[in-house]
């Protein structure tokens, strides 16, 4: 039954039963009750009060629908997940170059939280008395380094306006376990854009201003000078990072962030390509 179907229904349920109480007829109030509760699929109708029969009626499904369009949204959710993992694979496995050798490394590293993500919406779809697909989007791909990390960007950027709105809608639903993971995942799709902004030696873009001042935000060396470091190591990170942007100042962030994750990174970057 469509929605309007079932609105229309319940006005003439009203109509019906504030016909009979009039009549004062019981017997024929039941009777049109168990119709009513049979066509409303066993929803229970209740007697003889005909205003809140109709907003019990009214309210049950509507929340069950809502329930339903948040399941549906976060399969879809789910389902790109799952894109993104093998997209990011894939794409680590085949991008050739020694100027791509760190970001192939970030991009195993994303593929690992991209599965983690679809295991936190898989369990909630379940929990919230869903079934979970398994089944994926479409995974794109490329032979080139610089469309493989143009394509991983543009799905950060669906995904990241994606949770923004499932996020909306658990709110609104009060939803607030889902929110919460919900707003956790958010928080690395955005580290993820920036991993890759930074990739593609672009300047950040942030779609608010508010939300992203920092370009940087959520590097390992937010805090960190580079006096805090090797000057060595900054040198060979510096001329390494700047392979991938103009930006002096970006290619020293990124640096600072390889060598806060390991001290001797660039040693053992020259080590690997030396082989
Ligand atoms: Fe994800
Ligand atoms: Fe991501």
């Amino acid at each position: 039954m469509s929605r309007e179907d079932f609105k229309a229904s319940l006005e003439a349920l009203q109509q019906d039963l504030w016909a009979v109480k009039q009549d004062d007829d019981a017997y024929l109030l039941k009777t049109i009750i168990e119709g009513y509760e049979q066509a409303f699929e066993g929803k229970t109708v209740s007697i003889p009060e005909p205003e809140k029969v109709l907003t019990e009626a009214v309210e049950a499904p509507v929340e069950a629908n809502t329930n339903q369009s948040f399941i549906d949204a976060l399969n879809g959710d789910l389902s790109r997940e799952y894109q993104a993992a093998i997209q990011y694979i894939q794409h680590a496995s085949v991008m050739e170059g020694a100027e791509f050798i760190s970001i192939m490394e970030e991009l195993m590293a994303h593929a690992d939280e991209e599965i983690a993500h679809a295991k936190k919406i898989s369990d909630r779809i379940d929990y919230l008395g869903g079934v979970p697909v398994a089944t994926m989007e479409q995974a794109k791909i490329s032979p080139d380094a610089i469309e493989m990390l143009e394509q991983d960007k543009a799905s950060e950027e669906e995904a990241i306006t994606r949770y923004k709105e499932r996020i909306e809608q658990a709110e609104s639903m009060k939803d607030y376990g889902s929110k919460n993971m919900l707003m956790d995942i958010l928080e690395e799709e955005e580290e993820h854009r920036n991993d890759l902004i930074i990739a593609l030696g672009k300047k950040s873009t942030p779609v608010n201003e508010e939300e992203e001042p920092d370009l940087m935000k959520g590097g390992l060396a937010d805090d960190k000078k580079v006096d805090d470091f090797n000057p060595a190591q900054i040198e060979m990170g510096k001329k390494v990072e700047s392979e991938h942007t103009e930006d002096e100042d970006i290619a020293t962030e990124i640096t600072k962030d390889h060598l806060t994750e390991d001290p001797k990174y660039y040693d053992k970057l020259k080590e690997i390509e030396d082989k």
